[in-house]
């Protein structure tokens, strides 16, 4: 069943969806080479509760960490650690944030200084799987019109789309139906109505779309090891078109990690 929010609830979880966005920018602006994700995610939990929020992330099934940052291969889960940045890494960092009882969920990946030109199209490509997607979120459409828009946004640029893994629901839980596929046909799937809320998330690859899961339970990687990317955001769906919640109006990630400027 799909939980739709009323106009005050959505003003909630725009709330929650700036602390996600300011987090990010907490990681962005940490981001170097020498930085271990340990220290990242100590940042962003020092953040968020300084803000009266909780991190969603933090003992959800186990989970140790209030961020999951996933460097390179890693598509998405990565735990926390002593893995230290390098020069020319990508970090996919995932935030969720609890305030007022509604979860935000975002994600964003940064370059760690100068990237290689294929690391940054396919950076530049999952930020537009994410777009095209998001623009798809509209009343009136079908579930899959997102999932197509985000599958051939990824492939024409000849990447992968990892197609075991989904984007969802969200709300007073962080996993709300529905389920929403990175790939497929369109015009498939519930249609889309005024008051839902859905976490969009494009996971792609350089190369093979198949994924494992390490030994910790938690991290995925790409199955060949080619570098993979994750962006995402929360978006509420209203008369007026989609509404991005993991948003704040000083912002700017995409100027913060030195990708093309939205
Ligand atoms: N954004 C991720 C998701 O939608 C967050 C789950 S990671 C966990 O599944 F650490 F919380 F499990
Ligand atoms: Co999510």
């Amino acid at each position: 069943m799909i939980i739709r929010k009323s106009p005050p609830e959505i003003e909630r979880m725009a709330k929650s969806g700036e602390l996600v966005a300011r987090s990010l920018a907490v990681v962005g602006a940490a981001i170097a080479p020498g930085v271990t994700t340990a220290e990242l995610d100590a940042l962003v939990e020092e953040f968020i509760r300084s803000h009266g929020a909780e991190p969603t992330f933090k003992g959800y099934r186990g989970y140790p960490a209030s961020i999951c940052a996933s460097p390179n291969s890693t598509v998405v889960h990565g735990i926390p650690g002593g893995y230290k940045l390098a020069e020319g890494d990508i970090l996919s960092v995932d935030v969720g944030v609890t305030l007022n009882g509604f979860v935000g969920d975002g994600a964003f990946t940064f370059p760690v200084g100068e990237i290689t030109p294929e690391a940054r199209e396919l950076l530049e490509t999952c930020r537009a799987a994410l777009a095209a997607g998001v623009e798809q979120a509209r009343v009136g459409n079908r579930l899959t019109d997102i999932s197509h828009a985000v599958q051939t946004t990824t492939e024409s640029a000849h990447f992968s789309v990892v197609r075991t893994l989904v984007g969802h629901g969200v709300g007073r839980a962080m996993h709300e139906d529905p389920q929403i596929p990175n790939y497929g046909e369109p015009g498939r799937g519930p249609e889309l109505r005024e008051g839902m809320t859905l976490a969009i998330e494009p996971m792609i690859t350089a190369g093979s779309p198949d994924v494992y899961v390490h030994e910790d339970e938690w991290s995925i990687s790409s199955a060949d090891d080619s570098l993979a990317a994750h962006f995402e955001h929360t978006i509420a769906i209203t008369e007026s078109g989609p509404r991005i919640l993991t948003t704040a109006p000083d912002i700017d990630l995409a100027a913060i990690a030195g990708l093309l400027v939205s």
